[in-house]
């Protein structure tokens, strides 16, 4: 077990399940599911402590009815929730649509963020740190603490020194014209000279991994997908799960796809404990059909 603290979002996910695709200019049939706990902070900081480690996140929340939610999920889930801010502001709110296919589109509807950098992060010293914030002014505070400490950050956002880390992660469909150059670089502008691998994930197409020397591509299992809202999440948290326990890089991308493809099976935006657990005491490495031999998944 190791320490984490992940600097994220937490949202109140409003979920629509679309009968039809989702199309522009169309009038859609939907169906409400409710609210569900979100965002990219809180969807990884639930999959780690559902993987056994001590998580801390930093965050803020608004001092209204869904902020007092979210933060009695989060502490359920065993997350903890004493470095989250209550900030005068509203609580974030998105509403994620799901397409009959399981695939999400996800609309931010504001962001509930502190005026400044969490600072206090230098005063946890924690194992590692996940950085999934969109937060621009991060980099000379994750400069001074991947000196000492494991930093796995996504990006976006893309700024030049904006994300000081050891590894960077991203979703193919967040970096958009990004990821049809040259990823090393971009990579090493992003995090600087401490960068050792770049991994970027592509949905069903799996996930590859750079490094200054090599390339690793692993694909996905094909899978049925429920709902893919936090896949690259609960990829993330795979990720560093395997990290912080030593693992090597092809270990590690084969856990965080474990980990992503799980996801899209669960009608939830966080992989739950439950299943991290089941993964986690399955056989590794993943065989083909592998995932298909666990117990029936909640629909
Ligand atoms: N349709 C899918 N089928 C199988 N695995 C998926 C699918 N979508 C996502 N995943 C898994 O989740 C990981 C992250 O998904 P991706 O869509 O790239 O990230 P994001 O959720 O940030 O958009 C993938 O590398 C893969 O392991
Ligand atoms: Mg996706």
């Amino acid at each position: 077990m190791a320490w984490i603290v992940v600097i994220g979002s937490v949202a109140r996910d409003e979920v629509v399940r679309l009968v039809e695709p989702l199309t522009p200019g169309a009038h859609l049939n939907g169906v409400s599911s409710g609210s569900r706990l979100g965002g990219g902070g809180a969807n990884t900081a639930v999959t780690l402590a559902g993987a056994g480690h001590r998580v801390t996140l930093l965050a803020a929340v608004g001092q209204d009815a869904s902020g007092d939610w979210l933060l009695a999920e989060l502490g359920a889930a065993g997350v903890d929730t004493s470095q989250i801010a209550r900030i005068n502001r509203p609580t974030t709110h998105s509403l994620v649509f799901v397409d009959p296919s399981g695939e999400r589109t996800i609309a931010n509807l504001g962001r509930c963020e502190e005026d400044g950098p969490p600072h206090r992060l230098q005063d946890l010293s924690a194992d590692a740190v996940f950085v999934r914030s969109r937060r621009h002014d991060l980099g000379p505070l994750l400069a001074e603490k991947a000196e000492t400490t494991l930093v796995v950050a996504h990006v976006p956002p893309v700024g030049p020194a904006s994300r000081p880390a050891q590894v960077l992660v991203a979703s193919r469909s967040d970096l958009g014209n990004d990821a049809s150059g040259d990823l090393w670089e971009l990579g090493r502008r992003v995090a600087g000279e401490r960068l050792r691998w770049f991994v970027l994930t592509a949905g069903p197409h799996g996930a590859r991994a750079i490094s200054g020397e090599a390339m690793l591509e692993a694909p996905a299992e094909a899978v049925v997908t429920v709902d893919t809202t936090g896949a690259g999440d609960a990829f993330a948290a795979g990720l560093v799960h395997a990290l912080v326990g030593g693992g090597s890089m092809p270990e590690a991308l084969e856990i965080a796809l474990r980990f992503g493809t799980e996801a899209t099976l669960w009608p939830t935006s966080a992989l739950p404990a439950e299943a991290v657990q089941r993964l986690l005491h399955s056989s590794r490495p993943r065989e083909p059909g592998a995932l298909s031999d666990l117990p029936a998944r909640p629909r």
